[in-house]
């Protein structure tokens, strides 16, 4: 089968003017109050599959957001790929810091994409490259040139944990069974240094409570006295990692799986500037665990961080007060083989150890995944390292991604199926920050993709 690129030419435009209908809409999963937001995102997302000629397109309720779907089986026979994509989005705040309305996409050059970048929340992360897939699977279909069949799962909850999708994989695993898993939800190197993302890290998150006196006191009547929970917290916290940034929770190191010294030379050969990467995000000097490359650290080392600390007063002017409570929301990204739930536990009694007995602490468990690696020798990873070439005349770079898609794991466990990580992406694209962006080039480099992806998977399955 060739592919026709005609049809992404004729119709680039069209393209570009559907994605930013999409974007317009505020498909909020972590705020309820975009509740309905996030029901007419799916609605829109199921009229595209339906408008590229997709069967059997379906919304399916789930216990949380519903899950899109939609399918084209041209043969039985033929090797079945499952497209896998996000229509929720993170929250825009600080809602003060963007240019422009985080629901209201514009299009601007930058340094990084002359080409023009179109700016709004989900742009990158993911409606923008889930959407990608829609309209290279459309251009198949209008050309006739789709190799085999194609399945959509487009969901609404991956920014809150997927806590319904694995549920209702277990219920539908006919539905979704398939020889390859396809996703555009994680970045290139650059654009430059086009690359494969083959691993992500898993995750166990927290949030920790440390509770002192009944009440808030007057600090001046009780201050030198009692336990302060935000210094506790403060100071339990601080310990959690050594003078060489390594984490001290008993046994946390001992399942992780380190890089061979072969794997350690190949990755620092990537093409990585520490300096350019610092300027990026405004930082003088970097930190972390010591012995390590800036790389290894952000993408193949566990790491723990606090994502959010808060008590006692925190509004204008000042209030003496002891608080009664601090709290703070934890993080931990983790590598092969490191189990989420182990890690979470090994976490907790870590922290109550650490208490002094004057508070008393609790750990309540948010979310987790496994981390994933997806191997060289894999059929998909072959085939989009194939599909890159072609389309950007360079060698591609397989490297493993630090963020977590906790889904990707449990494809593996519920279909048996691997999933390719083919995200189009830069990691300057700001996801989950203000002026969140997407350049034009990787849009369509995306769509341009896709359909070699297809046919080398189809022709070498
Ligand atoms: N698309 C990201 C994950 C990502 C981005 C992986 C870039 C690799 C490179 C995804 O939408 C995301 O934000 N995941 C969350 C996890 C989730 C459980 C909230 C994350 O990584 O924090
Ligand atoms: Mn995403
Ligand atoms: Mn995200």
């Amino acid at each position: 089968m060739t592919v026709n690129l005609n049809y992404l030419n004729q119709n680039k435009e069209r393209f570009l003017n559907e994605l930013i209908e999409l974007l317009k809409i505020p498909s909020i999963s972590a705020d309820t109050a975009f509740t309905q937001d996030v029901l007419n995102c799916a609605d829109a997302v199921a009229e595209s599959l339906k408008n590229a000629k997709l069967d059997n397109v379906e919304i399916c309720e789930t216990k949380g957001y519903p899950i899109v779907y939609g399918e084209k089986i041209i043969n039985p026979i033929l090797p079945t790929i499952l497209i896998y994509g996000h229509y929720d989005v993170q929250p825009p705040d600080p809602l003060e810091l963007w240019e422009s309305g985080p629901f209201e996409p514009v299009i601007k050059n930058t340094e990084i994409h002359p080409e023009g970048a179109i700016f709004a929340r989900g742009s990158a992360d993911d409606k923008g490259q889930a959407f990608m897939h829609i309209k290279a699977v459309e251009s198949m279909i209008f050309t006739n040139t789709l190799p085999c069949n194609v399945k959509f799962l487009i969901e609404g909850e991956e920014e809150v944990g997927s806590s319904s999708l694995g549920d209702f994989l277990k219920e539908n695993k006919e539905k979704f069974k398939n020889d390859i898993i396809l996703i555009s939800d994680t970045h290139l190197l650059s654009n430059e240094h086009p690359s494969l993302t083959v691993g992500l890290r898993g995750l166990s998150y927290v949030e920790v409570c440390v509770e002192g006196p009944n009440r808030d006191l007057h600090s001046g009547l009780y201050g030198g006295g009692v336990p302060n929970p935000i210094n506790v917290l403060a100071e339990m916290i601080a310990s959690l990692h050594d003078e060489n940034g390594k984490i001290t929770i008993k046994n946390f190191y001992d399942t992780v799986e380190n890089l061979t010294d072969e794997e350690r030379v190949e990755y620092a050969k990537l093409p990585f500037d520490v300096e350019d990467w610092k300027n990026s995000i405004g930082l003088k000097d970097i930190q972390g665990e010591k012995n390590y490359s800036t790389m290894e650290r952000i993408s193949t080392r566990p790491t723990l961080d606090v994502n959010g600390i808060w008590g006692g007063y925190e509004g204008e002017g000042a209030k003496t007060v002891i608080p009664s409570k601090a709290f703070a929301k934890i993080s931990m990204r983790l590598v092969p083989n490191q189990n989420n739930e182990e890690i979470t536990k090994l976490f907790t009694e870590h922290f109550e150890s650490i208490a002094p007995k004057s508070v008393k602490v609790t750990v309540t468990t948010m979310h987790g995944g496994l981390p994933y690696v997806l191997p060289s020798s894999d059929k998909g990873y072959q085939a989009a390292k194939k599909a890159m070439e072609v389309t950007f005349g360079k060698e591609i770079l397989p490297y493993r991604g630090g963020g977590s898609i906790p889904i990707v794991a449990l494809f593996e466990q519920i279909l048996g199926s691997k999933s390719v990580l083919m995200g189009f992406g830069l990691d300057t694209d700001a996801i989950h920050s203000p002026n969140e962006h997407y350049g034009l080039f990787n849009f369509y480099k995306g769509i341009e993709t896709i359909p070699y992806f297809f046919k080398f998977y189809a022709e070498n399955k």
